[in-house]
């Protein structure tokens, strides 16, 4: 099918002045910046080039986010700044991909009239016959959901960077009644081993040293008899990975089995993200997680025994419909008791055609949610700082990113746990390197040091 697109895409792709260009601009998780590469791979294959920026392109892409409504209207916002390009090329096609355009459909339109295509997260296959289509009048919509999608074969256009995203698992079936994800992504389904084992191999053979194995729910991976335990042990075996990160596995499918091969498998990071949402029993049933504080606890507490230096952090909501004083004291209670490095934290936004937006008034009002979102940030920090504050003295291996933000003074890079550190460079150093850094300061989310050891990449087929 590939083969067929390309052939009868890639004359039609090209505009009177060459190739027509593409810009993707990215919002939300990582699952949309890999979503993003796949859609590059898509249009390159069809003959498209990518352009630097919004205004040299013919298309322009929004990948988009849906999981609060500031998302959303942020992306609104963006996309009626890129009208001032149509008005300069009348020819430019302006498209919104991913969770919102799902979510939203032909609404788009009503609101955002010069939008040209809406094509949900199963529809990137077809990407280049709708846009070829777009620009007589009303939007393109394709909103398809296909239960069997997983973007088998296609290769990614890798982005820059240190750490290779590659999507084992697409959609979600769990249903919490707060989360809009299974009706923008549909139905949980697994890639197979062998597309994972492809594409990681591919990514070694880039030159990447790091993957990162993406998933809704990404520990309750299946295909057939392999489970996530099993093609974690796989895609260790891939001569060049040095390290393998997942992201974000769901509480209760974490098997004594998983447990042991995290603690087994010496280049998958010690390094967790996993969502509690809550800290009160009540507000977890009804959003209904499938698990109580108490099973949370057993679990992390599991995993730190076998994997003592395991660094933890999570999501969290505050403000859930109902949410009483007293179970948001629970939640600071057990963010206290469990001590996450760090925390994504966020005050509930009704979704619609989720169960609570159908059955759970959003009782609370806005500044009250705030309030508590600041609460919660403000216990964290403190437990952040500490966290941060403890590996002062240690020696952490750092995968290098590139120079920092404020010059080339300091380079950054990511340690094991995921944190960010800073570090005096040496000599040659480049993206992909390891070094290790002896860290000297630390705020409550940096870690800054100076490097110690420098193991450049082997295989500079990147560079
Ligand atoms: N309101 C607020 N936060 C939400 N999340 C998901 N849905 C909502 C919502 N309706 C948060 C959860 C999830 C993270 C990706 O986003 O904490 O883990």
């Amino acid at each position: 099918m590939s083969a067929e697109l390309k052939t009868s895409d890639s004359s039609k792709s090209e505009g009177s002045d060459g190739p027509r260009k593409v810009y993707i601009e990215t919002f939300g998780c990582q699952m949309n910046i890999a979503d993003t590469e796949l859609m590059h791979g898509v249009l390159h294959d069809a003959g498209y080039t990518q352009a630097d920026h919004a205004d040299k392109a013919d298309v322009v892409l929004l990948n988009t986010c849906a999981i609060r409504e500031k998302a959303e209207e942020r992306i609104y916002g963006r996309a009626s700044q890129l009208l001032r390009y149509k008005y300069e090329n009348p020819n430019l096609v302006i498209g919104i991909t991913g969770c919102m355009a799902e979510h939203l459909k032909g609404s788009i339109g009503e609101r955002a009239p010069y939008v040209d295509v809406v094509a949900g997260p199963d529809a990137y296959r077809r990407l280049p016959s709708l846009l070829e289509q777009a620009g007589d009048g009303d939007p393109i919509i394709d909103v398809r959901l296909d239960k069997r999608e997983t973007y088998e074969g296609l290769p990614p256009s890798r982005r820059e960077g240190v750490s290779g995203w590659v999507t084992i698992q697409r959609g979600c079936d769990k249903f919490c009644t707060f989360c809009i994800v299974p009706f923008v992504r549909g139905r949980e389904r697994g890639a197979s081993p062998r597309e994972v084992l492809r594409q990681v191999r591919d990514l070694a053979a880039m030159g990447y040293r790091e993957v990162n194995l993406l998933g809704q729910t990404v520990n309750s991976y299946r295909y057939e008899d392999v489970d996530f335990a099993d093609l974690l042990r796989l895609v260790t075996t891939v001569e060049g990975i040095d390290r393998v990160r997942y992201t974000s596995p769901y509480p209760v499918d974490f098997t004594p089995k998983l447990i042991q091969t995290l603690a087994e498998q010496d280049k998958v990071c010690n390094s967790l993200h996993l969502p509690l949402q809550s800290g009160s029993n009540r507000v977890l049933s009804a959003m209904k997680r499938g698990y109580t504080v108490e099973d949370f606890l057993r679990i992390t507490d599991d995993l730190r025994a076998a994997i003592p230096d395991i660094a933890i952090s999570t999501d969290i909501i505050v403000g859930f419909p109902g949410e009483t004083e007293e179970e948001m004291q629970a939640t600071l209670d057990v963010v206290e008791r469990v001590g996450f490095d760090y925390a994504y934290m966020f005050a509930y936004s009704e979704r619609e055609g989720t169960f609570a937006s159908k059955r759970m008034p959003d009782t609370l009002s806005e500044p009250e949610k705030k309030a508590r979102l600041q609460r919660l940030i403000t216990l964290q920090k403190s437990i952040s700082k500490a966290k941060y504050a403890a590996h002062v003295g240690e020696t952490h291996t750092v995968l290098v990113e590139g120079p920092g933000r404020r010059g080339p003074e300091r380079w950054m890079g990511r340690t094991e746990g995921y944190k960010l550190a800073l570090f005096e460079p040496p000599d040659q150093v480049a993206p992909g390197d390891f070094v290790d850094v002896v860290i000297e300061t630390a705020t409550d989310h940096t870690l800054y040091g100076r490097a110690v050891a420098h193991r450049p990449r082997v295989n500079a087929a990147k560079a």
